[in-house]
């Protein structure tokens, strides 16, 4: 997909199809009402014979269109011209670009940039047009033996107007970003679509070793059992005894700050299947576990991001891949085991395996001497209860830090909602045998599962996502969705800002 910025006079504008908007009210946006007026009011017309209320799902294609140098003209509905927020408009750009993919258009020129969204400037809607056109022209199609089922999208050149005033260069980093950003969610989402038997822990190393290849600032690691052995990761090896895939600790460090600037580190979940073991789950959807390192995917898809753009800034991932199966050498209910901080763990339930392999993940983080450090996981299905598939779960044991992530959130439109980490969730932990419980029964699910995950941040700053509603949806659109990508570039990118 090829994104331009253009500068040009709609009357002279030559194009396979002109994207312009109406609102609600009937009202034209200015390139509409441009267009408009030049054809003798063939729009208005339209609008008057009802063809299109401008309600933010409608679209209208018109063709031989009077005095018009460009064969077609999309006119899209952008709803009421007050209740145009950030979600309106990513959705408005979703509705357009499935109408030329359905229509099979090769290229077009988009003025939607024109539409006005409160607080938000003509770059950051370049960008949002930018990721929304990707997300919706993506495709998922390597398990199929018959390929192009949807065929490939003949839409291949989008040029975005912008008016003459407008800061070009802002306009092209804002697409250029919004590329970076897309094609690291091309990367999560694969990897969560993938199924169990292909994407495993080895396969999650190996992506990242192809992430990292030709890339001299990307370094990729790899540990083996052995070697997390020899760390003493007594939690995260507990949960892979059941497996027969062999658990990896992959390590992507990023280089591109100052040598002695500390990095971010992120650790993404990544177990490649999770039946819960012992405790095993329930089998209607029980497929949908193998998204259950969506929160690996997204490091990944972020490290590619970041490594796209260039970004002045020091970023590790580190990603605990296994499976949580169930098997005679399986961990069983009431294991005690000890993790790399030393501390015990009573492993009440085995299915609470998530914390159990980013405890040691989180301590092993210690050595890169982070600035910050992030963990990204499908969690909790309590974080699904609470805050359904819309907003991801935002926890930390810093106040700044977690008001940069919800900030980070909402400017790219991939927002989160901050939930209490107070001590008091804190005492449901306890165990009668070990230093602490896996589980902490069923009140406030997600809060002391990161409770849990407190307990080995304690030297540093830490945040934690809760992405088990919003990395995939289930049902008839079952499919990764890319998220946290947009949030965790946002978060680096407010970085790097002097
Ligand atoms: N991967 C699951 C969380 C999950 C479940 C995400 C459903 C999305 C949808 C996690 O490993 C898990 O099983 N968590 C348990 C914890 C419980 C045993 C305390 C859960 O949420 O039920
Ligand atoms: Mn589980
Ligand atoms: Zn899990």
């Amino acid at each position: 997909m090829d994104f331009k910025i253009v500068n040009s006079t709609i009357g002279k504008q030559r194009s396979a199809c002109l994207i312009v908007g109406v609102h609600e009210s009937g009202k034209l946006t200015a390139a509409a009402k441009h267009l408009d007026k030049s054809s003798q009011n063939y729009i208005s017309k339209l609008l008057k014979k009802g063809d299109i209320k401008g309600k933010p799902d409608e679209t209208l294609l018109l063709h031989a269109i009077p005095n018009s140098v460009a064969d077609r003209i999309l006119l899209v509905g952008c709803g009421k011209e007050t209740e145009l927020n950030d979600q309106q408009f990513r959705k408005i750009a979703t509705t357009a670009t499935n109408a030329l993919d359905k229509i099979g258009i090769k290229e077009c020129v988009n003025y939607l940039g024109e539409l006005k969204v409160s607080g938000r400037d003509l770059p950051w809607k370049l960008r949002q047009m930018t990721e929304a056109t990707c997300d919706a022209l993506y495709r998922f199609e390597e398990m199929k033996s018959k390929k192009n089922q949807r065929p490939p999208s003949n839409l291949k050149t989008i040029s975005f107007n912008i008016p003459g005033t407008a800061n070009r260069t802002n306009c092209r980093d804002a697409v250029k970003i919004g590329q970076a950003i897309a094609n690291g969610m091309t990367i999560t989402k694969d990897l969560g679509n993938l199924p169990g038997n292909i994407c495993t822990p080895t396969y999650l190393a190996n992506k990242a070793k192809a992430i990292g290849k030709g890339n001299s600032k990307l370094k990729i690691s790899v540990l083996d059992e052995k070697q997390m052995t020899a760390l003493k990761m007594g939690s995260f090896l507990s949960v892979t005894r059941g497996s027969r895939q062999p658990a990896k600790l992959i390590t992507l460090n990023y280089s591109g700050g100052k040598k002695n600037e500390k990095p971010v580190v992120l650790v993404g979940k990544g177990v490649t299947f999770d039946s819960g073991g012992i405790s095993i789950k329930p089998s209607p959807t029980m497929d949908e576990m193998k998204y259950d390192m969506c929160g690996a995917a997204s490091v990944l898809g972020v490290m590619a991001t970041v490594s796209e753009l260039n970004l002045p800034i020091n970023v590790v991932g580190v990603v605990p891949a296994c499976e949580n199966m169930p098997d005679g050498d399986a961990s069983k209910p009431g294991d005690i085991v000890t993790s790399m901080s030393g501390q015990t763990i009573e492993v009440l339930n085995t299915d609470a395996e998530g914390r159990l392999i980013l405890c040691d993940a989180l301590t092993y983080s210690e050595r890169f001497k982070p600035a910050i450090v992030i963990d990204i996981a499908t969690l909790t299905d309590a974080c699904v209860m609470a805050l359904g598939s819309h907003a991801t779960g935002v926890l930390g044991n810093d106040d700044d830090l977690v008001d940069d992530l919800l900030s980070a959130g909402k400017t790219s439109n991939d927002r989160g909602w901050q939930l209490p980490l107070w001590e008091e969730y804190d005492a449901q932990l306890k165990s009668n045998f070990a230093d602490m419980a896996n589980i902490g029964g069923r009140e406030g699910g997600t809060i002391t599962a990161a409770c849990f995950l407190a307990r080995f941040t304690k030297d540093y700053t830490w945040a934690h996502l809760d992405i088990a509603g919003t990395a995939w949806h289930s049902g008839a659109k079952k499919g990764g969705t890319g998220r946290p990508v947009p949030l965790l570039t946002q978060y680096l990118l407010d970085r790097c800002k002097p």
